[in-house]
């Protein structure tokens, strides 16, 4: 058997042209401002590709480059001054930032309200909760991504590796809520293999070329992998080895699976911000 690849990048150009749709009825457009801090390569891309998104929405995106030796207090300043805007909606602190910046101080200071991410303890609450406001985009597109191939997690197991802020915690939420039965695993994990073999669906947002393999996986199920790695050739890659696909029911390329679902949810988030500060006038 041969994997369905999952294609998000025809499901997030949907939901781009969906949102677009929206915001030509809008009065002005939503705004998103994005805040890169230092020169993280990685980063500086994923800005990139933001600001084409936007444009392809009809979102006005607001783009702010700060430098790497760029204090906390500067960063506040700024955050509070976006907060302040009437004419911002939505906010974007791009992650990692430099080690002289809490990273867990500036995201309590966005207004909850403008919450692109959905990374505020607010709305990571509400989420915890079953009550959301801003979901998480990475989990939210994976989400997405499933209801789209009509996989519903109710009543499944789902095993996901990883447990960071951005991905692994609020994805494992995300799946309870979906009544999926949730396993947590990651780096202390006593046996990552036998954890794997139990799921009936199986995320890995590990960060580890090659640490999926064939045989953690078992025959028929589906497979979500977040990761962006680059593999030893250069070459984009995910964290199954290809093996995967022939045990796997359904599984995301790498890349062209999560990544542009991502990105195509924080458009939704800017929208849902514009909307919820307009109130549902418009
Ligand atoms: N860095 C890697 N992924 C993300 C994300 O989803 N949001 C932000 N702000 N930074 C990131």
């Amino acid at each position: 058997m041969s994997a369905v690849l999952m294609d998000g990048k025809a499901l997030a150009r949907d939901i781009r042209a969906a949102v677009k749709e929206k915001c030509l009825t809008m009065k002005t457009p939503p705004t998103l401002a994005v805040v890169l801090v230092g020169d993280d390569p990685a980063s500086a891309i994923y800005v990139r590709h933001k600001a084409a998104d936007c444009a392809e929405c009809g979102i006005r995106c607001l783009d702010y480059t700060l430098g790497g030796d760029t204090t906390e207090q500067r960063l506040l300043s700024l955050v509070d001054e976006l907060n302040e805007r009437a004419d911002v909606d939505a906010i974007l602190v791009q992650l990692p930032l430099p080690p002289q910046i809490r990273e867990n101080v500036v995201l309590e200071r966005i207004d909850p309200r403008k919450d692109a991410d959905g990374f505020h303890p607010d709305n990571v609450g509400r989420m915890l909760q079953f009550a959301p406001r801003f979901l998480p985009c990475t989990s939210a597109g994976i989400l997405a991504l499933l209801r789209r191939y009509e996989i519903d997690p109710d009543g499944k197991h789902c095993v996901v590796i990883g447990r960071s802020n951005i991905v692994g915690k609020p994805t494992a939420v995300l799946m309870l809520q979906a009544h999926a039965t949730v396993t947590i695993c990651h780096t202390h994990t006593a046996d990552l293999a036998a954890q794997c073999r139990q799921a009936d669906i199986l995320i890995s947002a590990a960060g580890r070329a090659g640490l999926v393999r064939a045989d953690m996986v078992k025959e028929g199920a589906v497979v979500i992998d977040v990761a962006m790695n680059r593999g030893e050739d250069g070459r984009l890659c995910g964290d199954a080895e290809p093996a995967v696909a022939e045990k796997a029911s359904f599984l995301t390329p790498v890349p062209g699976g999560v990544g542009p679902m991502t990105r195509a949810m924080l458009m939704e988030n800017t929208l849902r911000g514009a909307l919820l500060r307009r109130g549902a006038a418009e």
